[in-house]
């Protein structure tokens, strides 16, 4: 982890969850382990899910794409605004974005696709077919 990401750890206790994951990963595995210990499944949380889960490197993928804000993606929001300087990490996405959302709230597969498509589509780098980002287990 580079020094520049340290200034946005310091919020809550997704600082301390993100330590020791990361101590886990230093100390308890070999080094070609590392890797898959920083994956996460993202999980639907549909009743019946319709695509594979996504594969999501977090670490590696938001060094590479220089994402520094983690309440870019972890955000807060109060009255219907967003929170600047606040972040949400030990919170999954599906707690406030359900698979069956209310009126006017952004449900589950939406708030997952405009989040990351969007960037992709921008950037012209990353997936964008739903294959390439719902692998399939081979
Ligand atoms: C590009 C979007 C994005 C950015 C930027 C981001 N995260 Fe995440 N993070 C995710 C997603 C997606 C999940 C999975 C959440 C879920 O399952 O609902 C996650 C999960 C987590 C988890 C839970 C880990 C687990 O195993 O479930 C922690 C802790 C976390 N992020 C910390 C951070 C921190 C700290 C930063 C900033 C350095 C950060 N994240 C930046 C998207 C992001
Ligand atoms: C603590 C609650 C909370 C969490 C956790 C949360 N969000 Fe949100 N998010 C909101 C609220 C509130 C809005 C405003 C729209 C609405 O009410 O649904 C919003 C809006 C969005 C938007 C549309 C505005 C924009 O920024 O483009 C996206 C995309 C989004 N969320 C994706 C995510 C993803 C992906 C995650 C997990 C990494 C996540 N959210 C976690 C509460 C949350
Ligand atoms: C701000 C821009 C941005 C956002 C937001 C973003 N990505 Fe990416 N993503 C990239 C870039 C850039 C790459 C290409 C990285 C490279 O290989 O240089 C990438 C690559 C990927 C890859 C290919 C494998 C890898 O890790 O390099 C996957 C899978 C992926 N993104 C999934 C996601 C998911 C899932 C989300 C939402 C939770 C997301 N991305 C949000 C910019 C973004
Ligand atoms: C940049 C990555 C990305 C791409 C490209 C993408 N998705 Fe997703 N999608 C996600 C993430 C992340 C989730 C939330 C985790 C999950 O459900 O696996 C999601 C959730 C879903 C869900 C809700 C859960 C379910 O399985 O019922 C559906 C349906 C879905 N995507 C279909 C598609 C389809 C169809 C395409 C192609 C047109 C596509 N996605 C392209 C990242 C992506």
């Amino acid at each position: 982890m580079s020094t520049r990401h340290y200034s946005h750890y310091i919020h809550g206790q997704g600082w301390i969850a993100a330590t020791l994951l990361l101590m886990a990963g230093l100390f308890a595995l070999p080094c070609s382990a590392m890797a898959m210990e920083e994956m996460i499944l993202i999980r639907s949380v549909a009743k019946n899910p319709q695509r594979p889960p996504v594969r999501f490197f977090h670490d590696a993928h938001n060094e590479k794409a220089e994402i520094e804000d983690c309440s870019f993606c972890h955000h807060v929001y109060e009255d219907g605004k967003l929170v600047e300087g606040e972040s949400s990490e030990e919170e999954p996405c599906s707690s406030c974005h359900p698979a069956n959302p209310e009126k006017g709230q952004l449900g589950f597969m939406r708030a997952f696709h405009k989040r990351c498509i969007t960037c992709h589509d921008k950037e012209g780098k990353g997936p964008l077919t739903c294959g390439g980002c719902h692998v399939k287990k081979s």
